[in-house]
């Protein structure tokens, strides 16, 4: 199974896609995970994206995809993945269906986490004091948040339109939140 899974900074992304791994025994991609392991050795991408995500915007498009082609090629990724954190705008949508496309792999299920803009700032303040990841100052977060209105937002359309959208509340115990998405992806393997 395919899955994308989309919702605001904070919504919880990287929280259920860790229990999807459990469960579905497939691969986890974080765009976020992938470039902050890259920041922290220092590599090339790393250089190129830490000053971008740092102010909370995106980095280039042009990166990401080469990113995201190379990781969708390996062998790993035949019985399907759980992408978290991309697409995170309508021309990264475009170009996802086309790599996957190309590798006659379209997205099964794209899930929109939907949450609270003040849980999700409640989330990350916790999660700065605890972790100290260098784009949960508040003021980052904002500007993250601002980002994905205007630029993540209509990507639910996008999957919507296509007619592989589902929704899921992301209120509440984590556990109660994968009992809502375990439910909606039953559904949709039926
Ligand atoms: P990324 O790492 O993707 O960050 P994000 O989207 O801002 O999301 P977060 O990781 O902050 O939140 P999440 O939804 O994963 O929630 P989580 O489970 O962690 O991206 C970082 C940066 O990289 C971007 O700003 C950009 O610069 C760059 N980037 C990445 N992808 C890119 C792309 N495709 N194109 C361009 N640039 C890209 O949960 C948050 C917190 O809440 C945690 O502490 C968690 O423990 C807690 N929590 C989770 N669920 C609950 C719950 N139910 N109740 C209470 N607390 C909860
Ligand atoms: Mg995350």
């Amino acid at each position: 199974m395919r899955i994308v899974l989309l919702g605001a900074p904070g919504s919880g992304k990287g929280t259920q896609a860790a229990l999807l791994v459990r469960e579905l025994d497939l691969p986890h991609i974080s765009t976020g995970e992938v470039l902050r392991a890259a920041v922290k050795s220092d590599t090339l991408l790393g250089r190129k994206a830490k000053a971008v995500m740092d102010r909370g915007e995106l980095v280039p498009d042009e990166v990401m995809l080469g990113l995201m082609d190379e990781r969708l090629s390996q062998p790993d990724v035949q019985d399907g993945f759980i992408l978290d954190g991309y697409p995170r705008n309508l021309a990264q949508a475009g170009a996802l269906d086309e790599l996957l496309e190309r590798l006659g792999q379209p997205v099964d299920e794209a899930l929109q986490i939907d949450v609270d803009q003040e849980s999700v700032i409640r989330r990350i303040a916790n999660r700065a004091r605890r972790e100290g990841r260098s784009d949960d100052s508040e003021e980052v977060a904002r500007n993250r948040m601002k980002i994905y209105d205007e630029q993540t937002a209509p990507v639910v359309d996008y999957y919507a339109g296509k007619g592989v959208l589902s929704r899921v509340l992301g209120e509440g115990a984590v556990d109660e939140v994968f009992r809502r998405i375990r439910g909606v992806l039953q559904i949709r393997s039926r």
